[in-house]
């Protein structure tokens, strides 16, 4: 059976009071619409029976934006001149579908509604029914109530302006998403008229249109809050992020992560954690972030795609990003790890440690106060506070190499390119410029005098 995907994005939003268009408002750092075409792209590569061989996504004339964030090249944009309604936005994509068998209609404001939920609506439908995805809320407010008569048939969907006070207390309500066979709403399209509050040609009339020719309308029911909820105003768009953060945390909470507060993590992305993991609050994780066993995050950090092994703590205000942390690490408090750090089994970074584009071999030491950029650090080496590497001239960058067992003393400025040899020690204050020789103490220091005739200003 050949599907159509069609993807409504034309509304103008106006609830959101934003120049951005809702759809790319986001929701866990992602754009509402990239979390739909996830959901899509789940489909695209499920091993159902159907045929996914047309995506429309229609839109209103500035798409542009849109544009640059669905990169896939298969998508068919259809722009809807002026938002006459959810059925109006329908029919602008009928010509694109016409050799497909069905349209499975999805909202671009709908951002966690499941492939296995629309692959149910669409076995509900056996191909040729039009079959309305329904839900049940505690409370409907807003959304379109679903009318059955006696025989519990459906025969109607009346929205929230238009219904009646008895309509308004049923809390079954039209989820957006349906199935609509083609060669039908061929014909029931012509008949849709904008008879109602809002003046807009709805989608939802095809329910009646399709009962009054007493064609059967089937519904299938998710009892899935979050993957029917919308977001139309900022409020919703807030509430909506918490819901799926609870809900993300909770999955991991599940899996025996220790979440000390689940109402104050944020994932923005994915995060998989081993057991006897501990989070404290007001953690981020961005992109993909994995964490061994036993590893013990610390308040207010921000980790973004970045690994870290089992047993490695990371203290409080810490940002690692880009990083990959072996085993038995110990980082921060304040410490920031840039793109492209390693740290190697038993490191230690201190507090206000930032680190770039280096390695840095087993049991180092790198305490307090440091810059380290574009290095290679040995094993067993200690740095002391306020170490820095000059590794930029203004154009270029240059790289430093300190080797194995090295000791640097406090307040030193390596100035790369550098090298510094097995076991040299380095004395505190130094400027070094050239290869300190294995096993020596290197040092560059002013010579210290004493003015006794000086006096204070007064
Ligand atoms: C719609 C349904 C309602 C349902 C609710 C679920 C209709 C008439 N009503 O109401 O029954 O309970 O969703 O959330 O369908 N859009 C266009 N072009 C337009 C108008 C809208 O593409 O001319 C798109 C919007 O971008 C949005 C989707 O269609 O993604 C739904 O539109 P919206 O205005 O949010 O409809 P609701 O009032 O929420
Ligand atoms: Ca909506």
């Amino acid at each position: 059976m050949k599907v159509a995907i069609i993807i409504l994005a034309a509304g103008n939003g106006l609830r959101m009071q934003s120049d951005t268009p809702k759809v790319l408002q986001p929701i866990a750092g992602k754009p509402i619409l990239m979390h739909v075409m996830d959901t899509v792209n789940e489909l695209l590569s499920s091993k159902s029976a159907y045929d996914f061989s047309k995506i429309c996504i229609v839109v209103n004339k500035q798409y542009d934006l849109m544009r640059q964030h669905v990169s896939n090249k298969a998508i068919q944009w259809v722009v809807q001149l002026e938002q006459k309604g959810t059925g109006d936005a329908v029919k602008q994509a009928l010509p694109f579908c016409s050799d497909c068998d069905v349209m499975l209609v999805i909202y671009g404001d709908m951002p966690f509604i499941r492939s296995e939920t629309l692959l149910k609506l669409l076995d509900h439908s056996k191909g040729q029914q039009l079959t309305i995805l329904t839900s049940q809320l505690a409370n409907p407010t807003g959304y379109g109530r679903i009318i059955r008569n006696q025989q519990h048939k459906l025969i109607d969907i009346v929205e929230e302006t238009d219904a009646t006070k008895e309509q308004k207390k049923n809390i079954e309500i039209n989820t957006g998403m349906m199935v609509i066979p083609i060669s039908k709403l061929k014909d029931w399209l012509p008949q849709m008229k904008p008879n109602n509050q809002q003046k807009e040609y709805y989608l939802t009339d095809l329910v009646h249109i399709a009962s009054s020719q007493n064609a059967c309308v089937q519904s299938h029911t998710t009892y899935h809050i979050l993957e029917i909820t919308g977001v139309n105003t900022r409020q919703q768009q807030i509430e909506l992020e918490r819901a799926y953060q609870r809900w993300q945390s909770d999955n991991l909470i599940q899996k025996g992560v220790y979440i000390i507060d689940p109402n104050r993590l944020d994932i923005r992305g994915s995060l998989s954690a081993g057991h006897d993991v501990t989070i404290d609050i007001n953690c981020i994780f961005e992109g993909t972030v994995s964490l061994g066993n036993h590893v013990s995050i610390g308040a207010g950090c921000i980790i973004r795609n970045s690994h870290l092994a089992d047993y490695t703590t990371v203290n409080p205000y810490s940002i690692i990003d880009q990083s990959n942390i072996a085993s038995h690490c110990n980082i921060g408090p304040w410490a920031r790890l840039r793109p492209h750090t390693k740290l190697a089994e038993s490191v230690c970074i201190g507090n206000f440690v930032e680190i770039k584009d280096a390695n840095i071999s087993k049991n180092t030491k790198i305490k307090h106060l440091s810059y380290i950029g574009n290095a290679d650090i040995g094993e067993q080496v200690n740095i002391g506070a306020g170490t820095i590497t000059c590794n930029y001239d203004g154009i270029n960058k240059y790289h430093t190499q300190i080797k194995n067992e090295v000791f640097i003393g406090a307040n030193t400025a390596l100035i790369a390119p550098l090298i510094i040899e097995e076991h040299a020690t380095i004395g505190a204050g130094s400027t070094i410029t050239q290869t300190a020789e294995a096993g020596y103490l290197t040092l560059s220091r002013v010579k210290q005098r004493v003015i006794k005739q000086w006096k204070r200003p007064r």
